[in-house]
């Protein structure tokens, strides 16, 4: 299994990270991609993966939620750091648009993406896209960010946390981005089982998103990248398929889209 988004840096896992970083690759998980919000997470970040060299891969970016006051100053750090080490990251993340707290900062929230897209497209990364009650935007940014023909490489990437209806994910998938499935897939009442009747098995990623969205039977404990077999499992039954089934074409997905 590989996790393409865990927060092993967060305060969470401080006290004890080594183990549960040991403790995912014993139960199977081959890769975990540590993804950035802000300047201050750039530094842990490197170190954690550099330590786990093989295993931990970063993703450096702007989260919309940290987008405040000082964006122009954060992002000129965020900026520079992801040209500096351009050759370790495997994504530019987490971005996108978050109206849900607070929508004091929209206008920068998206100027902050539309920067992120245009370096992706420069550097030839793939992205990280978090996007909570700003769908209607998120869509039209990403279109007209694809119909530009200024860039030499493909804009590609995941759609983080995906949980929305048939009608996006089929824009989404249009778009040739691929769908991050999470713990929320287990919880009852979702109806992104529904959803995935449109996804082929060939778009979709694990991830936790950890340390939150623990999957059903964990859910609100810490989460860890070995509770994704809880997912697996559900995505099993969905499509009709074996859990080694979906390990093996999640994994096959998330190595041609980070790893290639
Ligand atoms: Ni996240």
């Amino acid at each position: 299994m590989i996790d393409t988004h865990i927060h092993i840096d967060e305060e969470a896992y401080a006290a004890d990270r080594e183990e549960v970083i040991a403790r995912q690759r014993k139960a199977g998980v081959e890769a975990m991609i540590v993804p950035g919000v802000n300047a201050q997470s750039i530094d842990g970040i490197l170190d954690i993966c550099h330590r786990h060299k093989g295993h931990c891969f970063p993703a450096l970016g702007f989260h919309p939620q940290d987008v405040k006051e000082d964006w122009q100053e954060q992002w000129a750090i965020i900026e520079k750091a992801i040209r500096e080490y351009r050759n370790e990251l495997v994504a530019i993340g987490e971005i996108g648009l978050d109206y849900y707290w607070d929508t004091t900062f929209k206008e920068a929230q998206r100027e902050v993406f539309q920067r992120q897209l245009d370096l992706a497209q420069e550097l030839d990364l793939p992205i990280m896209i978090h996007n909570r009650d700003a769908t209607e935007d998120t869509l039209k940014i990403l279109k007209l960010q694809i119909a530009d023909c200024r860039f030499a490489h493909p804009l590609r990437g995941v759609m983080h946390c995906f949980n929305g209806s048939k009608e996006v994910a089929k824009q989404i998938l249009d778009m040739g981005l691929y769908l991050g499935i999470g713990g929320v897939l287990t919880f009852k009442n979702c109806k992104l089982f529904e959803t995935l009747e449109v996804v082929p098995l060939d778009r979709i990623v694990l991830e936790t998103d950890g340390p939150y969205l623990a999957p059903t039977p964990h859910r609100g404990e810490r989460n860890e990248s070995r509770l994704m077999i809880f997912v697996v499992q559900r995505l099993a039954e969905i499509y009709g398929t074996t859990p080694e089934e979906i390990i093996a074409q999640t994994t096959k997905n998330a190595k041609k889209l980070f790893f290639a």
